[in-house]
Formats: structure tokens, sequence, C-alpha cells
């Protein structure tokens, strides 16, 4: 049976209980406690700093100066972008639009979002001025995300642009999927080299009832195209919930049976709108032990520690299978990324409200110096780890959508 059919034929359940799932949490778990930037436990969050962290902050070090510094090898990495517990934050995510055409459940809240007007947008110039300083300063690795950034006109000359970053390794795009089939030879031509792909079922009413849309099989047909094309690998995201989609993860993980995919997992996590509830949440520990009902050899695929996702194969197939463990066993110690939101924020951690305007500094016409100690002083403020779930789930931060994924 073909890849498409296969899932096609998979079994459809009832839309009635899905849309109650939706509406199962109680105000009282719902509850979120805002933190209004009048607060001031808000101002403080933001404004907080280290002694280490201030001198780190304050202190105008010339960029001649540091540069001698890393030739003499003392420092293996900008110091600009390493906080206070030696973390190197080489990988920069960078939101690319706030506008999706899809509506995921997880992702939005149901009555939508604010957009912010388009004039407080990042402009495509100021996202290079960023990502080059961000690329000079170490980072390798950039993602796009959004919003939906195939949405984005320019999207394409911004990625052939940051290829051409001296420094830049790896290009990647997280997309949706909707528009992936038709995108796919300007993406390969651009210079992407990775690419994400959302997708949270594999029954097309119930996909289309997640993402509020339709598109199922434009989104099928992107990964199929994605991985005929060569892309590698090609990572297929799945938010797995209690009650919606948990039942399917043994049909995702057949999916790595003949298709070179890396299927990853993903702990539904707390954003502001989403409903989220720990009893929604399906952890870690508990997919293995439902995938190895059926798989009892799946193995842990070796030298993928550094890895963000924890990774396994079932022997002989052809893909693996990662796990985003984010709220049950969190990866903070080894968190080496940063993100740009569209309107010019920089968030150092996705689960915390501290944001520091990139844009406004650009905009005011600071100079990369100063620009880079702004940045230093916000690295240097990241949390060792983030709350933890609860703590998220009460906390003001934006939708995720808002963030980019
Ligand atoms: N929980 C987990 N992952 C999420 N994403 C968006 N919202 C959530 C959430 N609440 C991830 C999805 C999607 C990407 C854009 O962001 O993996 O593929
Ligand atoms: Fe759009 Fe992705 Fe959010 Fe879904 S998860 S609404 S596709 S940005």
């Amino acid at each position: 049976m073909s890849f498409l059919n296969r899932t096609t034929t998979l079994r459809t359940r009832s839309i009635s209980f899905v849309q109650r799932w939706f509406s199962s949490a109680t105000p009282e778990e719902n509850k979120t406690e805002l933190l209004a930037p009048s607060d001031p436990a808000y101002s403080r969050a933001v404004t907080h700093r280290s002694d280490a962290n201030s001198v780190q902050a304050s202190s105008p070090v010339s960029r001649d100066v540091r540069r001698r510094v890393l030739l003499k090898d003392d420092l293996p990495f900008s110091a600009f972008l390493t906080d206070s517990f030696g973390r190197r934050h080489s990988y920069l995510r960078i939101s690319l639009t706030e506008k999706c055409n899809f509506r995921c459940q997880y992702c939005m809240p149901e009555e939508g979002v604010k957009l912010t007007p388009r004039a407080e947008l990042l402009s495509s110039e100021e996202i290079l001025t960023l990502a080059r300083l961000f690329v000079q300063e170490g980072v390798t690795k950039i993602r796009l995300t959004g919003g939906e950034p195939l949405i984005r006109p320019d999207v394409l000359d911004i990625i052939g642009k940051m290829r051409e970053f001296e420094g830049l390794k790896t290009m990647a795009v997280t997309t949706n999927g909707l528009n992936l089939t038709r995108m796919l030879p300007g993406l390969q031509k651009s210079g992407v080299d990775l690419l994400n792909i959302s997708l949270d079922s594999l029954v097309p009413a119930k996909f289309e009832f997640i993402v509020r849309r339709k598109g199922f099989h434009k989104v099928m047909e992107g990964i199929r195209k994605a991985v005929e094309m060569g892309f590698h690998p090609v990572k297929v995201n799945c938010v797995v919930m209690r009650g919606l989609n948990e039942d399917e993860i043994q049909n995702f993980v057949a999916l790595t049976e003949e298709m070179p995919l890396e299927v990853r997992f993903i702990e539904y996590m707390p954003f502001d709108g989403n409903r989220w509830n720990f009893k929604k949440m399906v952890s870690y520990q508990e997919m293995l032990d439902h995938i190895r009902q059926q798989w009892p050899d799946l193995e842990l695929v070796p030298g993928a520690e550094a890895d963000t996702a924890k990774l396994y194969r079932v022997p002989g197939f052809q893909g693996q299978i990662g796990f985003i463990t984010s709220m049950s066993d969190h990866f903070c110690g080894g968190c080496n990324r940063l993100r740009i939101t569209a309107d010019g924020n920089l968030k150092v951690c996705l689960f915390g409200n501290s944001e520091v305007s990139l844009r406004d500094q650009l905009r005011s016409g600071s100079s990369d110096e100063e620009l880079l100690q702004v940045i230093a002083a916000a690295v240097g403020r990241k949390k060792k780890q983030h709350a933890g779930m609860f703590s998220i789930s009460q906390m003001k931060n934006r939708p995720m959508i808002l963030i980019g994924g």
C-alpha cells in the first residue's frame, strides 16, 4: 500500500469527541495569572541580572580587543553569546512572520492573536543585519520559523542572502507543509539543509480539526516530495496530546519503516491561550512504553546524545524517531538556542517572558558594538533552566504563534 493510501485509510475518529477534547479543561485548570508589565514582579523579572552579568553587560569590550582574545584561544566562542552557565549560543531561530495559513489549536488561542502592525515587524534588511551579526559572533545554525515562514513573499531571498554569510553551516526551516510542494525547488536552490514539517495526525479529518483548516493531503505530498528530492533528514513534528492523537503514535512510528523520516514526538507544552493542562500531556516515558508494546526491540540511536531529541529507531526501519521532552526531562543544561521574534525581540528562553527589543536598538541607530552589549546582557540574564511545566502554565508568555516554533 502506498504511503498516502495507508495514511488516508486509517481509522477516523469521531470529531465530536475531538471537539470535546479541546474544551475539556476546566476554567480552574486553565487559570493563567497574568504578569502585567506594570507589575513590579514583571519589571524585576525583566531587569534582574546577576553581578557577573552586569559586569559583562556594561563593560565596553571593544570588538578588536575581543578578537585578539579569541585569537589567543582563551575564549573559543564569543563572550557575547555565552551565558553565565557557560552555554554557548550557536543556534538562532528567527520568526519571519506572525501570520499562518493554519490555526493549530496547541499554538494559537481560539480567538486568534492580535497581529503586530506591519511597521513594527522586522524588515528583511533588519533580519539580515541581525542574522549577520549573530553569525559573525559564532552562530552556525539558523532556523526560520513563524507563524508560517513560507508565506513571507521574500523568504527565498532572505535564505539566499543568509547562505552567503561566512560561518553559517546549517540553514533550517520549520513549516506547516501546506505550500511546501511548490516551494521545495526554490528552498533547495536557495540552500536550505533541514526541513521540519508539522504533522499531528494521519487521519485527514482529525488533522484538519487540529489545524482548523483543510490541507492534509497537500502536507503529506510536501513530505513525500521533500524526501524524494533528497532533503535529509526530513523531520516530522508531532505534538502528542492525550485523547486526541496519542492513539496514532504507533502509526507514526510505522511511517519510518519505508520512509527515511525522523518523526519527532513532542510533549505538549503550555503557551498562552493554548488550553494546556497536565492531563493532556503524554510524557516521553509513556510514549516509549506504548511504542515498545509493538516494537520491543526499539533501540537508542548511538552517538545522538548531543541532539535535543532523544533518538531511537526500530531495527530495519529506514527512518528514526525522536522525543522532544521539554516538559518531563528538560534539556536546558545543553541549550544553545536564542530566538528573535517577528517584531524583533530577542528571547533567550522559549519558556521565559524576558525579552529585549533588538528592533528598537537597530532603529535608534545603535552600532554593532552597542547591539552586542544589549544581546550580551540578555544572554547573561538567561536562567539555568525553565521554571517547570506547572509554573510555565501559570506564567505570562506569548502564544506560540507569536514566538516561533
Ligand atoms: N507544544 C509543543 N510543540 C508546539 N509547537 C507549537 N506549539 C506547541 C506546543 N504547545 C511546535 C510544533 C510545531 C512547531 C511550529 O512548533 O512542533 O510543529
Ligand atoms: Fe501555524 Fe505552525 Fe502554529 Fe500551526 S503550529 S498555527 S502551522 S505556526
